[in-house]
């Protein structure tokens, strides 16, 4: 039987360790030629030798995906290595936590720069060659549920929100040149999770970076045609779809809104249709004193 992945080339960034190990490794033993990509080169050349050490077909790529001239060099490393790109799995990134008082400019522009730009920049040029060869391909964007938003993540949940952004605006780009843009928000056991004492409690030892890789290979692969610009989260044992944000009714319409009438859209209509927030679903306090009880209504007034 033809493996999954059979004939492709993909681009995995991130790949000496964790996830990107796991989704190198997987597309390999289902066939894809590999191009293992990241900055601590070190562990790509681990990766790669230990696909090709396999039987697989693998190079290792030590460029930095937040830099564009080297971010179009991963892209390039496919292209001659392997005649063409078929994947792209944007999974490098980086994160902390902080409160945002708390937050330093420098680690923040580094995340920003590792999370976005490190998935905007190999996504551009794997786009560029995959419309010069006639178009074709699929890019797999590593997200998180965290851009639902979460505590102390600000920086990350954000670059994430972007990244949720970014998917399903190039699958709307990308859909007339044949190429899908799908996001993959993880949960696994990886250096990420084990330098936080909160996520270390929310993730079970036994869910490996393996069990999110089939997820991975069935959107690099043929097999998920006509699925694009969707954002799909796996933590181990459960597989769904992420809702997509929307615009919610009642939409209110008046030629101007000034003060007054804002005030009166969000005391007569809008405080029942605030929406629970972040991934604790966390209900504003305003709706929050109907729905827990926090109410306490005024004095009746004696007849
Ligand atoms: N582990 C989880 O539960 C989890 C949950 C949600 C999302 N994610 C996302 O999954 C992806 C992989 O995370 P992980 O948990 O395997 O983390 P990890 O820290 O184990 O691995 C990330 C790898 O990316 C590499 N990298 C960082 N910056 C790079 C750059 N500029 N260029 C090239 N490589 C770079 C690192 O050297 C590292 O090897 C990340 O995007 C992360 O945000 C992970």
């Amino acid at each position: 039987m033809d493996k999954l992945l059979d004939g492709k080339a993909v681009v995995v960034t991130g790949a000496g360790r964790g996830l990107g190990e796991a989704f190198a490794m997987h597309a390999a033993q289902a066939g894809a030629s590999v191009v293992v990509n990241d900055v601590d080169a070190d562990l790509a050349d681990r990766t790669a030798a230990n696909i090709t050490e396999h039987g697989g077909r693998a190079v290792a790529s030590g460029h930095d995906v937040a830099d564009h001239a080297q971010a179009r060099a991963v892209i390039e490393t496919c292209v001659s290595e392997f005649g063409t790109i078929d994947g792209l799995v944007n999974n490098a990134g980086l994160n902390y936590e902080a409160l945002p008082w708390q937050e330093d400019p420098v680690r923040v522009r580094k995340l920003v720069e590792t999370n976005v730009l490190g998935v905007i920049y190999p996504g551009m040029a794997a786009a560029e060659a995959m419309v010069e060869r006639g178009g074709g391909g699929s890019i797999v964007n590593i997200s998180s549920g965290a851009s639902l938003g979460q505590r102390k993540l600000g920086t990350y949940a954000a670059s994430k929100g972007a990244v949720a952004s970014l998917t399903y605006s190039w699958a709307l780009d990308m859909e007339e040149v044949g190429i899908r843009v799908n996001a993959v928000c993880p949960l696994a056991h990886t250096r990420m999770v084990w330098k936080s004492e909160r996520s270390l409690r929310n993730c079970p030892p036994d869910r490996t970076p393996a069990r999110v890789a089939p997820l991975v290979l069935f959107l690099l692969g043929d097999g998920s045609a006509g699925i694009t610009g969707q954002l799909i989260r796996c933590n181990g044992p459960q597989l769904h779809i992420v809702g997509q944000p929307y615009f919610k009714a009642p939409i209110l319409e008046r030629q101007v809104w000034d003060s007054e009438s804002v005030q009166r859209a969000f005391d007569e209509v809008f405080g029942a249709q605030l929406e629970p927030y972040g991934m604790e679903k966390r209900v504003p306090p305003r709706l929050r004193k109907w729905t827990h009880g926090e109410f306490t209504p005024p004095p009746l007034r004696s007849a």
